[in-house]
């Protein structure tokens, strides 16, 4: 069991800085995911826990010894890979045991360690094939019990399972989360795949451009973003952004744009009188309510022409235009909206986020 400490940390190969400044505290037995778009320092990030890669500057510990200078096999952490790196001419019970012959582990122990791993995930009748005859689910799987058998006190798994199908991804996420709950060993799970992230992870780290963004449950990161990178990253659909700028009108103070009017929260008020003129509104497509009638309380509306109208079953994905904003929504099925129509929106009040459009961050 332990704990897993960025302090200050960078990564540099030559003029690029993957990972820049990066501070965050894993905590024992969390499943953290770190998430962010390809190219972000994910990997890298995850490299360095491993021993795989020097650490440029700053501090990084597992537990309470820092690891900065010490070797890959003496750090007890266990590595899953996106490419499985199975050996192809040994067989599954082999690949599984092969980390603990190299660390001359008494040949009992090396049995009962790879038989109690095959059985929590259902390898066991498959102990003697060779990762040829195995699909990738399988082979996926055989990957995590090699990592399994280590009993490390840290796991770290870089994109697993994209090279699952969709219906096999799903899958094997729910078994990495069971396994993870009857383990209850640090996970530091790596993806670009934001639904990933919000499924499996206690808390997640956001990433861009090496730079950590924020770090936070799933519910605080889809309530309350801390900027828009965040807010656009996390939630699908994604959430729709429009310009406004502030405005008072017969002694209120709102934020307008094109077919969009909000009355400032009173808690915003402050920040928005602060702020530079360009603000950016920020709708998730769940939270608009077609209007039927009065609006039913504070918040924005919004007069869009609808484009394009998917039908989902229970509900409805519809493209919509706002003057220059494409806008998604998605609302109940029954309001049988038609490419044309013009569609007058309402957004509560208290699930709209404001943003400065200069610097991206949240007002608060
Ligand atoms: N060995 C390397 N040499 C030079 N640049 C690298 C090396 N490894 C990664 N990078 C760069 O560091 C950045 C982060 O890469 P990586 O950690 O692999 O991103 P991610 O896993 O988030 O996709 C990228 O710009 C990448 O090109
Ligand atoms: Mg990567």
């Amino acid at each position: 069991m332990a704990t897993v400490t960025f302090e200050h940390v960078f990564k540099r190969y030559g003029d690029v800085t993957a990972v820049n400044d990066l501070s965050l505290e894993i905590q024992d037995e969390e499943f953290l995911v770190l998430v962010g778009p390809s190219g972000c320092g994910k990997t890298t990030a995850l490299r360095m826990i491993a021993g795989l890669e020097d650490v440029s500057a700053g501090e990084l510990k597992i537990g309470d010894r820092v690891v900065n200078n010490l070797a890959p096999k003496d750090r007890d952490v266990a590595m899953v890979f996106q490419s499985y790196a199975l050996y192809p001419h040994m067989s599954v019970f082999d690949n599984m045991a092969f980390g603990l012959k190299l660390r001359k582990m008494p040949k009992a122990e090396i049995d009962k360690r790879v038989r109690e791993a095959a059985a929590t995930i259902e390898l066991t009748n498959l102990l003697d094939r060779k990762p040829k005859q195995l699909s990738g689910g399988q082979r996926q799987r055989v990957a995590l019990g090699r990592a399994i058998v280590r009993e490390p006190a840290v796991f770290l798994m870089d994109e697993p399972l994209s090279n699952l199908d969709a219906k096999l991804r799903v899958q094997t996420r729910a078994e990495i989360a069971r396994l993870h709950q009857r383990l209850r060993t640090t996970v530091v799970y790596v993806t670009h795949d934001q639904v990933e992230a919000m499924t499996m992870g206690d808390r997640i780290a956001v990433m861009n451009f090496g730079v950590l963004q924020q770090v936070g449950s799933p519910q605080e990161l889809y309530q309350h973003p801390v900027n828009k990178f965040v807010a656009g990253f996390i939630g699908s659909p994604a959430m729709n952004f429009i310009n406004v700028t502030p405005k008072t009108e017969d002694g209120t103070l709102k934020v307008v744009g094109e077919g969009f009017e909000l009355p400032v929260p009173d808690s915003l008020k402050s920040a928005v009188e602060n702020a530079a003129t360009e603000l950016t509104a920020g709708v998730r497509p769940e939270h608009f309510e077609i209007m039927n009638g009065a609006a039913p309380g504070a918040g924005a509306h919004v007069r869009a022409t609808c484009d394009v109208v998917e039908f989902l079953g229970n509900e409805e994905l519809l493209h919509l235009r706002v003057g220059q904003h494409d806008l998604v929504a998605v609302v109940d099925a029954a309001f049988r909206v038609k490419p044309g129509d013009v569609v007058e929106m309402f957004v509560p009040i208290d699930k709209i986020a404001l943003f400065d459009s200069a610097d991206g961050k949240a007002l608060r």
